[in-house]
């Protein structure tokens, strides 16, 4: 089979152009411009089962991180595995915000940051890598995403304290001066969810409504906080969001919206 001839198999099973592409660089270890540049070579076997596997997988829905095992995240490339969420384009806004407050904390020469529910470590990488001068504490209830993260602290050469537990109980004697969070908002029995059926569930559901996590977290930040808490929420969640930190006593509430032009994360800060 051809490089050409490679491509031409995927695109009969349905994968976009892009993902061809990508899948077959991974497969042959070469960058997509060598693919170009070479349309009549010859895939070996290896390469080409494992890139008629993957085709397979690809075409049945399976994320193309998994398939190649890294996804970029703000500049860094994370290894992901089906243990953790892929990390999304949208999240960076609130990695964004996050790195805008930390870099403009006053009279606060290393302050301490919490990411809570970490998956791949995308946010509290992408701050450790921005914010040098930070503390920052990850936490996951998942055991195995956690091993994700600590690899990518490794791989990237970035410092990062990992925790395990339930939201806040994972740093119960600790104290944070931020906070972010990309929980699980998916309402139980969303249709969306089939879709994302590759992905693990209990980084995407949490309750009837979407709101079980996004609401523990709110509610059992005080012990743990003083300064902004920034979160990420489902597109239609803004308002239950900014109600639930109005109600726990958060001040300056706060909505961004994503790439999209939707309305993705809110944030307050408790005094
Ligand atoms: C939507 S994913 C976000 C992952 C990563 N922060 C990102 O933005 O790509 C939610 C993460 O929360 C973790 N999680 C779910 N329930 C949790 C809990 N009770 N306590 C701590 N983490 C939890 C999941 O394991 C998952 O890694």
């Amino acid at each position: 089979m051809t490089v050409n001839g490679a491509l031409a198999f995927a695109r009969a099973l349905g994968l976009e152009r892009l993902d061809a592409g990508l899948l077959l660089a991974h497969h042959v270890k070469r960058g997509r411009e060598w693919l170009l540049a070479h349309p009549d070579a010859q895939l070996d076997a290896r390469a080409r089962a494992g890139f008629e596997a993957d085709c397979h997988r690809r075409a049945d829905g399976v994320p193309l991180a998994y398939l190649t095992g890294v996804r970029e995240f703000r500049g860094l490339a994370l290894s992901v595995t089906p243990a953790v969420l892929v990390p999304r384009p949208d999240t960076e806004t609130l990695a964004d915000w996050a790195i805008e407050l930390v870099s403009a904390l006053p009279g606060t020469p290393r302050p301490r940051v919490a990411d809570l529910g970490t998956g791949s470590g995308a946010l509290a990488l992408a701050i450790a890598a921005a914010c040098p001068h930070a503390d920052v504490t990850a936490t996951d209830v998942s055991e195995a995403a956690l091993g994700v993260a600590s690899a990518n602290a490794q791989r990237l050469g970035l410092s990062v304290h990992l925790r395990r537990g339930d939201w806040w109980q994972a740093v119960r004697t600790e104290h944070f001066d931020l906070a972010v969070s990309n929980p699980p908002y998916v309402a139980a029995g969303d249709p969306h969810l089939h879709a994302l059926r590759h992905e693990p569930q209990g980084a995407l559901v949490s309750g009837a409504d979407g709101l079980a996590a996004l609401r523990q977290i709110v509610s059992d930040a005080r012990p743990f906080l003083s300064g902004w808490l920034l979160l990420e929420h489902g597109c239609d969640q803004a308002e239950p969001v900014h109600k639930l930190l109005a109600l726990a006593g958060f001040c300056d509430i706060q909505t961004r919206r994503d790439l999209q032009g939707l309305q993705r994360c809110t944030g307050a800060r408790l005094r």
